[in-house]
């Protein structure tokens, strides 16, 4: 059997939209030692909602943990070697759970579900003063995509929630605050918070002040009392099973987000981008900004083709394909199933295939998906590059979908620079255990950046033209309006 690692060890759980991953890293190196992913099923009870089932969220944690358990013990791994775990969450979306009883009192309203336009749109009819009322304080447009229009909902539609929050047993939460709040005790004492950053996307938040913004929660009838603590995104929150301390969160990752930090600065986008939170990692550090591009539909569209058309029977399946044609043959696939996120914020728009001739075959559509995928990213990097006023000279990726070859390269080519991908894809999961173990009292990592050695880069050089990538990227543009204003 393989030699025990000794050092501190970090844990780090991952739940994103699509699944949920526990991952154990070595301190000392960087290393991934051992992980387990859980897919988690998306409910969609009617045309453009999106829910998920807390509860289900909450046991692919448990069972992520102990299955990675299992792994390190057969690595002969001691688990009691886990100083700290570190969570790192899909963010807005929105739980409202019992106290007593600890258990949830609708469905996870997710991020991307579509329900709130037209609260939306009245409440955009009201914003007091100047329109940037909401933007000013939060960064962020008025928009389905964050928390307090769906908590709005949800106290406007559910009598469990209304009746809960006459009865002061109602807490809010977005996943992190759910799992940490479940994960440290649940109705035994768990506790009820939240992290600036996670807290930056609920729309109620002042990222200037970092506290609960009293006029955004009278906006939208939000009673404060149902808010988590909001906390930095280092430090110890509560201590789990076992000897375990929950100490970081930061929240993250079937979209594709490109951020840009602005460090100390809140820089406000004039192209369609948001000001965020990016991390505060510590109690009494400083805060750190960031400027970020949110595509709602890039992992999901691959889901979308295997879940819905039945055109592959898994997500790696889509490389095959797209290989065996290595064309879209003009056709274009625009996956505005959510309306677009930036720079357009177009509720109104829906998914389209178009260019199709009788030559298009499932492997023209699955290259065209990819491509999608790209000229996305391109459109909320060229939003960056004219907020920023420097071009970007290279991408740096993560997350499952950086294993597909050719999505790397279409990318590097629409993008007409380098996309450098690190060969552990896991560096969400990474910089989550990072700040855990950072966190005062727990101090088995350094935040130094000699720290991430083990992770080595592989580099994707565009390889086609300049003028092609632009003629590509052209009629990309127009797929896209002919997507907008399909609902009114
Ligand atoms: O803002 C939504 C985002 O946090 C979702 O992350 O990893 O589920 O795509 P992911």
């Amino acid at each position: 059997s393989k030699k025990a690692v000794l050092g501190p060890l970090v844990g780090a759980v991952d739940q994103g939209t699509s699944s949920t991953r526990f991952l154990v890293f070595n301190s000392k190196t960087a290393e991934l030692l051992s992980h387990h992913q859980v897919e988690i099923k998306q409910e969609f009870p009617r045309e453009g909602w999106v829910e998920q089932d807390p509860k289900e969220i909450l046991h692919s944690v448990y069972e992520c943990i102990e299955k990675t358990c299992e792994k390190l013990g057969q690595l002969n791994i001691d688990i009691s070697n886990i100083k700290a775990i570190g969570v790192s969450n899909q963010r807005e979306t929105t739980v409202v759970w019992d106290k007593i009883t600890g258990e949830p009192l609708y469905n996870a309203v997710v991020w991307l579900d579509l329900r709130t336009q037209s609260t939306v749109e009245s409440l955009s009819k009201r914003i007091p003063g100047n329109n940037n009322f909401v933007k000013s304080k939060t960064g962020l447009p008025l928009s389905t995509y964050f928390s307090a229009v769906k908590l709005r909902w949800l106290l406007d539609n559910v009598r469990k929630v209304q009746k809960a929050v006459e009865e002061k047993r109602a807490l809010f939460g977005t996943i992190d605050s759910w799992l940490i709040w479940s994960l440290t005790g649940g109705v035994n004492g768990g506790v009820h918070c939240t992290d600036v950053t996670n807290a930056s996307r609920t729309m109620l938040f002042n990222i200037h002040s970092l506290e609960w913004d009293k006029q955004l929660c009278e906006f939208f009838g939000i009673p404060m009392e149902i808010l988590p603590n909001v906390r930095s995104s280092s430090e110890i929150y509560g201590l789990m099973l076992g000897p375990w301390k929950v100490c970081q969160y930061l929240g993250y990752g079937t979209g594709c987000f490109l951020l840009c930090n602005t460090g100390h600065k809140c820089v406000f986008s004039d192209h369609g981008l948001l000001t965020t939170v990016a991390y505060k990692l510590g109690r009494d550090k400083p805060v750190y900004y960031a400027l970020e591009g949110s595509v709602a539909i890039a992992g999901a569209v691959i889901r979308w083709l295997r879940d819905n058309l039945g055109i592959i029977k898994t997500s790696e399946e889509i490389e095959k394909l797209a290989k065996e044609v290595g064309t879209s043959y003009g056709c274009y696939f625009v996956p505005a199933f959510s309306g677009l996120y930036a720079p357009y914020w177009e509720p109104s728009a829906r998914g389209i295939i178009c260019g199709l001739t009788q030559f298009t075959n499932k492997c023209h559509i699955a290259f065209a998906a990819l491509e999608a995928v790209c000229f996305q990213t391109r459109e909320i990097l060229d939003a960056m590059n004219r907020d920023c006023g420097i071009p970007l000279s290279h991408l740096q990726v993560d997350g499952g979908m950086t294993s597909n070859k050719i999505l790397m390269q279409l990318q590097a080519d629409i993008l007409y620079i380098p996309v450098v991908k690190p060969s552990m894809p896991e560096t969400t999961a990474l910089g989550a255990a990072m700040a855990a173990g950072a966190a005062e009292g727990v101090g088995v990592w350094s935040l130094e950046p000699e720290d991430l050695s083990a992770v080595t880069m592989e580099r994707f050089e565009p390889q086609i033209n300049a003028e092609e990538s632009e003629i590509r990227y052209s009629t990309w543009k127009k797929a896209v309006m002919k997507s907008m204003g399909w609902v009114t």
